[in-house]
């Protein structure tokens, strides 16, 4: 009887866990081509309790276009964290591709949206009005620090309210457990991982769990998960800092037609535009509608801390690639109009970054993630004015305020301990039997420096590094010589040598 039982049960898993791709819900995916399929995959909320029950993870593929040339599945996550995958295929099925033919004819790309990431995945709720609460990003007194973390507290209960312990179960480790559950229900052999920005921490996760289950895995714009936080800090305040002096000798260059600061003295109008920011917040006149919970919404004044982080966010692309960025001819110009006292731009673009505009945003997973997969350090004012003065160190322009300090910031006060935090992350992988691992950088990246790619690179065994000599934040969207080296290794297989330098 009981053995029946056990064949029933393991038929019923094997059945269940098959995945039934179907065409996707406009409900789900507006505007979705027939060329894009959907379908789910369910996993256990908590992989570390056998008691716990099902969240589901959307999935969204693109089949090969070539049969007769498949290869296998490639499966991908741009990174955020927290960002979904689906809206990055549902562009790829539209005729928007990221993905060239060269890989798109051989792969069926496969995404998914990460845990907690809706609404194709069981979301993370929270109440826009309340994530929206603004947050001081540079507290300067023991009352202030106070202020921040009451706020913080008020907006993670608020979640924790709407959400339940999803909340805190969306760590990266967890979402390197459900890529393994998503490989093995693929049933198409070791899985292929192209991993961005934060996505290169899913990828070493999962190769520290299964080092002999991959046949290809590329990072691009590599973190690395092995550092404090006031590494982290301290290392994106430097790369932050030199993007903005890369940024500035473009703008100001008699090459640049797309400046309006041309042939000016951008560091010090940038400098002089956050002194008197700091001074007072600067007016954002254009903001037609001041409820950020609403789609446009934005404050109506900016902050200094606010306006160096929009900085940096406006430096991801130096060229522009519509829809997708303006480029930096962006930044300049919301520059320029904020160094004449309209911070408009900037608050815009603050906005669309970091204001919630429905209560299942993608933003909730992305600044949760942080809080679960990094000690922050700080428990008092005392921490956050040490770190601080360390970054007024070693960024005198940009002071530090970074996408790592906002994440930072926003988990002071965080109801639980991290689960995932920063851990050794060495892969022993040896190419012997164990596959080679490829890892791309750009030289000047405003987010995440080159020195973490490095340092992966030494902390697994088997690992090139391609180093594009260029601006921006990740290469393999740029479709350069970085994007064709990576493509040649999911075909291939095979890492091109070490020391490999590119100029696109
Ligand atoms: C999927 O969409 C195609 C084309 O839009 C349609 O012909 C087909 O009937 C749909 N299939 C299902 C199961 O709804
Ligand atoms: C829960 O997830 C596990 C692992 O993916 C799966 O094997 C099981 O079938 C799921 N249970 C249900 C009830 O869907
Ligand atoms: C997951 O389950 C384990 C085992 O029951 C438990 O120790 C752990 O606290 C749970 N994790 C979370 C985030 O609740
Ligand atoms: C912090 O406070 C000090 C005096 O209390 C003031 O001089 C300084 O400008 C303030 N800094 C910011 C960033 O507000
Ligand atoms: C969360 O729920 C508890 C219990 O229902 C309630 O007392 C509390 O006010 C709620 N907090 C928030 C921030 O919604
Ligand atoms: C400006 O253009 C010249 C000639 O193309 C080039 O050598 C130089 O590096 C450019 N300067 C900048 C700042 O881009
Ligand atoms: C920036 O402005 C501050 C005063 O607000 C000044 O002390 C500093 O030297 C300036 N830095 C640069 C690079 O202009
Ligand atoms: C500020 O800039 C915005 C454009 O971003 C413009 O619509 C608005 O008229 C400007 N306001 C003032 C007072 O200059
Ligand atoms: C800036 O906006 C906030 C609302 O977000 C408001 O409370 C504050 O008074 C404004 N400050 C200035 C200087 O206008
Ligand atoms: C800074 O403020 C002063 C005084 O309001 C103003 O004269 C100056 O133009 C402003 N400069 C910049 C770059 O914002
Ligand atoms: C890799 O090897 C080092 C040194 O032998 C060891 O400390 C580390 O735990 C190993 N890592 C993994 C993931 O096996
Ligand atoms: C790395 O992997 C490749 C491909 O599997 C293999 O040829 C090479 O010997 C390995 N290198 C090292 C240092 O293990």
């Amino acid at each position: 009887m009981q053995s029946t039982l056990l064949v029933l049960s393991t038929i019923c898993s094997l059945a269940s866990a098959a995945i039934q791709w179907g065409n996707c819900s406009n409900a789900i995916i507006p505007l979705a081509s027939p060329k894009l399929q959907c379908a789910t995959l369910s996993v256990p909320l908590n992989w570390s309790d056998t008691s716990s029950t099902n969240i589901t993870i959307g999935l969204t593929r693109v089949e090969a276009g070539d049969t007769s040339k498949r290869i296998g599945s490639l499966i991908f996550n741009p990174g955020g964290p927290g960002e979904p995958a689906s809206t990055v295929l549902a562009g790829q099925a539209l005729g928007f591709p990221l993905f060239s033919t060269n890989i798109s004819d051989v792969f069926d790309l496969v995404g998914f949206d990460p845990r907690g990431v809706g609404p194709f995945s069981t979301p993370v709720i929270c109440d826009p009005e309340v994530f929206n609460t603004r947050i001081n990003y540079y507290p300067n007194s023991t009352s202030q620090y106070n202020d921040l973390v009451t706020a913080n507290k008020a907006i993670w209960q608020n979640c924790h309210n709407l959400t339940g312990d999803l909340l805190y179960n969306v760590d990266t480790l967890s979402v390197a457990k459900d890529l393994e559950a998503l490989r093995i229900a693929l049933d198409d052999g070791p899985l292929n991982f192209l991993g961005i920005s934060y996505g290169t921490v899913i990828a070493q996760t999962y190769a520290r769990l299964h080092p002999s289950s991959f046949r290809t895995i590329a990072m691009d714009a590599v973190v690395d998960h092995n550092i404090s936080a006031t590494a982290q800090f301290f290392d994106e305040a430097q790369t932050y800092e030199a993007s903005l002096h890369r940024f500035a000798s473009w703008c100001s260059s008699t090459n640049s037609t797309f400046c309006p600061l041309k042939g000016k003295d951008v560091i010090s109008i940038f400098n002089a535009t956050v002194a008197n920011a700091t001074r007072s917040p600067l007016p954002v006149p254009g903001c037609v509608n001041t409820d950020p919970s609403i789609t446009g919404g934005c404050f109506a004044n900016i902050t200094a801390a606010e306006l160096i982080s929009t900085a940096q966010t406006l430096l991801t692309f130096k060229d522009p690639n519509a829809p997708v960025t303006l480029g930096w001819p962006a930044l300049a110009g919301a520059l320029a109009l904020a160094a004449q006292g309209n911070g408009t731009a900037m608050a815009q673009a603050f906005a669309a970054a970091n204001l919630a505009t429905s209560n299942i945003s993608s933003l909730f997973a992305g600044t949760v993630i942080p809080c679960l997969d990094d000690y922050t350090g700080i428990n008092s004012f005392a921490d956050i004015q040490y770190r601080l003065r360390l970054g007024e160190y070693v960024a005198p322009l940009t002071k530090g305020i970074s996408e790592k300090w906002r994440q930072q910031v926003r988990c002071i006060g965080f109801p639980i301990p991290p689960t995932y935090p920063q851990t050794d992350m060495s892969v022993n992988n040896t190419g012997k039997g164990d596959k080679e691992m490829l890892l791309a950088t750009s030289e000047w990246d405003p987010n995440v420096p080159w020195l973490w790619a490095e340092q992966a690179r030494s902390a697994i065994g088997n690992a090139t590094l391609v180093l594009r000599e260029g601006d921006g934040h990740t290469s393999f969207y740029l479709g350069g010589k970085t994007t064709r080296v990576i493509e040649e290794y999911f075909v291939s297989g095979v890492a091109p040598e070490q020391g490999l330098v590119v100029p696109s």
